[in-house]
């Protein structure tokens, strides 16, 4: 049996997942059981059996989710979507004893309030279910058994089942502190969008909790991303028990050889804070990727940590002070930043309070320590501070838009390159405060 899925991903970052589920399709799968569809804004449709649907949520790194279309009409007014949501056969996919959670997206959708119309879906579920299965479920907003998605556009109601639970991006392994640092599949993306290839050294000198390193090992050694965490279609009554186990099996036995690969990665990270290399180190050993060697360095002082032309990518901070956390320049101590545990994930009062010249300085020189010390290597920052190549006095080969969350963000590219580093001179800094694109 076919269905028809939809992956949401981050925008930016749609044809990577495309080019992903093709991969997966194409090494997991027998032919047609996923079939990649058209790329949209946000996301990817796709066609296949639930081994389909069920290897997308174990091996995709760039989906945050996996829908499983149930039905689509036009609607004009809630009455319409009551009616459609009452027409599905729930009580196909799950019991009244199962929780469930309604979440709704629109663009453009001419109703007034979304939320009346997620209560009429839930309505519609519940009657649904009380009429044909004698009761109806409850509500858990907090851990569902079970979510349905709608997605509303100007004419159109689509009623979808969320196959993944969590979102995908939750791997099950971060020790979760609160504010989030990246998002492991915008992570897994960026990586995707440099083209690195696990024989290649990849450095990330602002590792942070070390989401790059992390992907990126798990990429080289060919880890499944969700080996570690549940999903909701196991949930769900029609889930294929038999090709689950399977998947789930190779899964394993791929992660079970994946030790002997440990040695021969060139994958290396550092940054100035030892509280978020602590983190970083934490997290590597939860998700059993052995000895990522870290070291505590100011980016403005690292040195390429391997032989060869590598890849060096990073989210470097925006706005805040490029210092030793809790101390300024003079080894004073600073006001405390409410979110300081994860530290880059300051509020906008705090960043405007802090942006001035420390930043000017130091991005100089890592635009320096990049010219003098990384002949060869390609560079990638991604940051949404569209006025970075002029601060590093480089000039970018690529820039590509990607969304971190609603942030509107840029991934710029640097090359390298022996002998003609294209520089550019400061006036063109100024410029780019004008022409930001
Ligand atoms: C936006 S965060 C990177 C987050 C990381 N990608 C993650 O997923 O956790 C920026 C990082 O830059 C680090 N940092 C700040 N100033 C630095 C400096 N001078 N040298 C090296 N790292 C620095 C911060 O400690 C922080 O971990």
């Amino acid at each position: 049996m076919s269905f028809d899925f939809f992956a949401p991903c981050p925008r930016g970052l749609e044809a990577a997942l495309a080019a992903e589920l093709a991969e997966t399709a194409q090494r997991r799968l027998p032919p047609g059981a996923l079939q990649v569809g058209a790329e949209v804004p946000g996301g990817v449709h796709f066609r296949g059996n639930w081994a389909g649907g069920m290897a997308a949520n174990l091996h995709s790194r760039i989906a945050s989710r996996v829908l499983l279309k149930i039905a689509q009409r036009p609607y004009r007014g809630e009455q319409d979507i009551y009616a459609l949501a009452r027409e599905q056969q729930w009580e196909k996919w799950f019991s009244p004893n199962e929780t469930i959670r309604i979440d709704i997206t629109a663009i453009k959708s001419p109703l007034r309030s979304l939320e009346f119309a997620t209560l009429r879906v839930k309505d519609a579920i519940c009657d649904r279910m009380r009429d044909k299965a004698g009761s109806r479920p409850s509500v858990d907003t907090a851990y569902p058994d079970v979510r349905i998605f709608a997605f509303l556009t100007t004419t159109d109601c689509t009623l979808y089942l969320d196959t993944s639970g969590e979102p995908l991006f939750k791997r099950g392994w971060r020790l979760d502190k609160g504010a989030a640092p990246l998002r492991e599949n915008l992570a897994a993306g960026i990586l995707r969008l440099t083209n690195w290839s696990p024989e290649q050294p990849l450095y990330d000198p602002m590792c942070g909790s070390g989401t790059f390193l992390a992907e990126a090992c798990q990429v080289a050694m060919d880890i499944a991303p969700g080996l570690s965490r549940s999903f909701g279609f196991e949930r769900l009554k029609q889930a294929d028990t038999a090709a689950w186990r399977h998947l789930k099996s190779e899964a394993n036995t791929a992660r079970n050889t994946a030790m002997s690969r440990a040695k021969d990665l060139q994958i290396f990270g550092s940054d100035i804070s030892d509280v978020m290399l602590e983190k970083a180190r934490a997290n590597f050993s939860r998700a059993g990727l052995g000895n990522v060697p870290l070291k505590q360095i100011d980016a403005r002082n690292m040195t390429p940590p391997a032989a060869g032309e590598g890849i060096l990518v990073a989210n470097p901070p925006y706005g805040e002070r490029i210092e030793v956390r809790g101390r300024n320049a003079r080894g004073e101590l600073r006001e405390r930043n409410p979110r300081d545990d994860d530290g880059y994930d300051a509020p906008d009062s705090f960043r405007r309070a802090h942006t001035d010249a420390p930043d000017a300085e130091f991005f100089q020189a890592l635009g320096d320590a990049l010219k003098q010390r990384f002949t060869g290597w390609r560079a990638f920052f991604l940051t949404s501070d569209r006025k970075l190549p002029g601060q590093l006095r480089l000039r970018e080969a690529a820039k590509t838009p990607l969304f971190n969350g609603a942030l509107e963000c840029r991934l710029f590219r640097f090359d390298l390159i022996a002998g003609s580093v294209r520089q550019r001179p400061a006036k063109d800094a100024a410029s780019d405060e004008n022409n930001a694109g």
